[in-house]
C-alpha cells in the first residue's frame, strides 16, 4: 500500500451499492471456508443493497468507510444495540470488514478505534461483538485488540443455525482512546459524519 492513500469517512447515500458490492466481496474471500454454501448463494449485492441503504442515512448508526486511493477497501457499522448480550452492555460493533488485498495492515485497528471513539462520544461504555466460532482469524484481532471472550452461542441466519461467540470492551476510553490512537501514516481527512 506504500504510496496509497487512505481515508475513513462516512460513506454516502450514493455510494450504497458499492458497499453492498464491497461487502459481499469480503464475504467470499473470507468465509467461504465457514458459511455453508447455501447460505453464501443468499449473499449477494441485491439482497445486501436494502441494508446500505437504510444504514448509512441513518445517524444513530456509526458508519465508517475505509478508501485506499478513494475506492472502498473497507468499513465498520456499530452503534446502540436492542439485544443485550450481557447485563449493563450498551454497544454493538455490528460488522467489520475488509478487503483482503488490504487485511494485515492496520485499517482493522484503526476502524474498531474510531468506533470506539464515537461510541464513548455518545455517552457509551462498551461495546459487544459477535464472531463466528470457526472465524479464529477475526477472534485473534479482537483479543489482539483486548476484547474479552463473554461467551459461545449459536444463532439462526436464513434458516441456518451458525456457532458464534461474544466478546467485550469496556474500556472504550482507556484501551483505546481515539486522541491517542496511532494511525496509519497516509491517513487524512477523517471525520465521523
Ligand atoms: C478481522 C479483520 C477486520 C482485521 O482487520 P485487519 O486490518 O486485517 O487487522 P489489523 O491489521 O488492524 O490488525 C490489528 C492487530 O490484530 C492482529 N491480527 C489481525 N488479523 C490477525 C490474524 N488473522 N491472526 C492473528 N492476529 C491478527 C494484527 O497482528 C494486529 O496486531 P499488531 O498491531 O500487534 O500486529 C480483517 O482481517 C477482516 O476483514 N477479516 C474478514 C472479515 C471478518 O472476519 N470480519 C469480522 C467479522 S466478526
Amino acid at each position: 500500500m506504500a504510496g496509497a492513500s487512505l481515508i475513513f469517512r462516512r460513506p454516502l447515500p450514493s455510494e450504497a451499492e458499492a458497499f453492498a458490492a464491497l461487502h459481499v466481496q469480503c464475504w467470499q474471500e473470507s468465509y467461504t471456508e465457514i458459511v455453508p454454501k447455501e447460505l453464501m448463494a443468499t449473499f449477494t449485492s441485491t439482497t445486501r443493497l436494502p441494508m446500505w441503504q437504510t444504514a448509512i442515512p441513518n445517524l444513530e448508526r456509526f458508519v465508517l468507510g475505509a478508501y485506499v486511493d478513494h475506492q472502498p477497501a473497507g468499513f465498520v457499522i456499530s452503534g446502540s444495540t436492542p439485544e443485550k448480550h450481557v447485563e449493563n452492555q450498551d454497544g454493538h460493533l455490528w460488522g467489520i470488514y475488509i478487503l483482503e488485498a488490504y487485511k494485515g495492515k492496520g485499517i482493522g485497528r484503526s476502524l474498531v478505534q474510531y468506533a470506539h471513539a464515537d461510541w464513548a462520544a455518545r455517552g457509551g461504555t462498551s461495546m459487544t461483538v459477535g464472531v463466528l466460532a470457526e472465524n479464529k482469524a477475526a477472534r485473534l484481532f479482537y483479543e489482539k485488540l483486548g476484547a474479552r471472550f463473554v461467551r459461545d452461542g449459536e444463532y439462526e441466519w436464513s434458516g441456518h443455525r451458525l456457532k458464534d461467540c461474544i466478546y467485550i470492551w469496556n474500556d472504550l476510553n482507556t484501551g483505546y482512546n481515539f486522541k491517542t490512537a496511532e494511525l496509519p501514516n497516509s491517513s487524512s481527512g477523517h471525520r465521523f459524519k
